[in-house]
């Protein structure tokens, strides 16, 4: 177990987290044993996931979760598994399945960076760098940004970046150390440098996306999708750009990437209820509004991950840790769904209000960010994303 300091009050140990992690790896090795190669649609929906094949944005966290399992419980039974996933997502890039996306790096470093890394799997590191080509060729030059969605001339989405792509990054940065080839991180850096310039306000909230000029790189407007109003902080945004800055920060050494990192969780620290868990939208505070869980947790994560930067003796580390582990207690005794079966794991997220989609359900990003924390705190690895 990690040796954080943990205060009095705080219903976190290492039993608690052994026992936890059993659970996950045994509820998740059932569900792999049925579901005979798909994959959990991106949310429940009446606290069941419909099945899929691997298509949509969110099929990494799934590999996510077995490549964990397989660390966290040397179970060859995952390892097995992970091998069939790469394979599909191998043959998902070569016929460029739903891949005009930012989306690549959530994608492709969860399930073939990791497989590269934790097994050596060859195929799994050419697929790997095959997204990492694929996503440098959605950056624009002029507006210095990786588009988020769509074809890049689609009018509608021309310019657009949005904060979730702090976290497509990791896979950028991953190829140019594995090629030597300097480009993708040049572009990771670029776009991690406007989302710091124009996602980030002033006040260290975020916006959701916003759109630049491709033809002039100027800014053009910030525009929410997914959060509550344009000029409000919707909460998975804030917590990607918590954990994106870190990362973005460990693989560049750019100080302002930390400091933007220490700004936007302060921010997210400073707008949470009692209980500590955020609703869904950091601008509303009505008692009765959803929570999102999986805000929480990623952004639990995105401390952790940053406090390994921060100075021992800087009283503001502690205090990220302490937060993250008020947090931690609250998701673990209030939000984690030990019940075995073929439910998910970390109830009460929200994936989008606006579409009334996801809400109050579970989501294959909580679920995997809940298994990273668990590990996160078991400690068998130094390095995510
Ligand atoms: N990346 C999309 C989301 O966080 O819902």
């Amino acid at each position: 177990m990690h040796s954080y300091e943990m205060k009095p009050g705080l219903l976190i140990n290492e039993g608690m987290v052994d026992k936890l992690i059993t659970t996950v790896c045994s509820k998740l090795k059932y569900q792999l044993e049925r579901f005979e190669n798909h994959y959990p649609a991106a949310c429940s929906i009446n606290g069941q996931y419909p099945l899929t094949v691997n298509t949509d944005w969110t099929t990494g966290f799934w590999s996510g979760m077995t490549s964990l399992a397989w660390k966290l419980s040397g179970d060859k039974f995952f390892s097995e598994q992970l091998v069939q996933q790469v394979e599909s997502f191998r043959s998902r890039l070569e016929i460029r399945h739903e891949l005009d996306t930012h989306d690549l790096g959530f994608l492709y470093s969860l399930s073939c960076v990791n497989a590269w890394r934790f097994m050596g799997n060859r195929a799994a590191r050419e697929a790997a760098l095959g997204a990492a080509d694929l996503l440098t060729e959605r950056y624009l030059p002029v507006a210095k940004i990786i588009q988020a969605w769509g074809d890049l001339s689609d009018p509608d989405q021309q310019g657009r970046m949005i904060i979730d792509c702090l976290m497509n990054l990791p896979l950028l940065y991953w190829a140019s150390k594995e090629t030597g080839n300097p480009v993708y991180a040049t572009c990771a850096r670029s776009h991690a440098r406007q989302a710091m310039t124009y996602l980030m306000r002033s006040d260290y909230s975020t916006y959701h996306t916003f759109y630049m000029d491709v033809s002039t790189g100027a800014p053009v407007k910030g525009v929410t999708h997914q959060g509550y109003a344009n000029d409000s902080s919707w909460a998975r945004g804030q917590a990607w750009a918590i954990y994106g800055f870190a990362l973005s920060y460990r693989e560049t050494g750019d100080p302002e990437f930390l400091q933007a990192a220490i700004n936007t969780a302060r921010y997210f620290l400073c707008h949470l209820p009692e209980d500590r868990i955020c609703y869904w939208d950091l601008s509303l505070t009505s008692p009765d509004t959803p929570k999102d869980s999986s805000a929480a947790v990623i952004a639990v994560c995105g401390l952790l991950e940053l406090v390994n930067f921060i100075s021992v003796v800087d009283l503001e580390r502690n205090r990220f840790i302490q937060e993250a582990l008020a947090i931690t207690s609250e998701l673990f005794n209030r939000y984690f769904d030990d019940q075995p079966g073929l439910g998910g794991y970390l109830k009460h997220s929200v994936y989008n209000m606006n579409k009334g989609r996801g809400v109050d359900e579970y989501s294959t990003w909580g679920d995997y960010f809940l298994f990273e924390l668990l590990s996160r705190l078991k400690q068998p690895l130094n390095r995510y994303w």
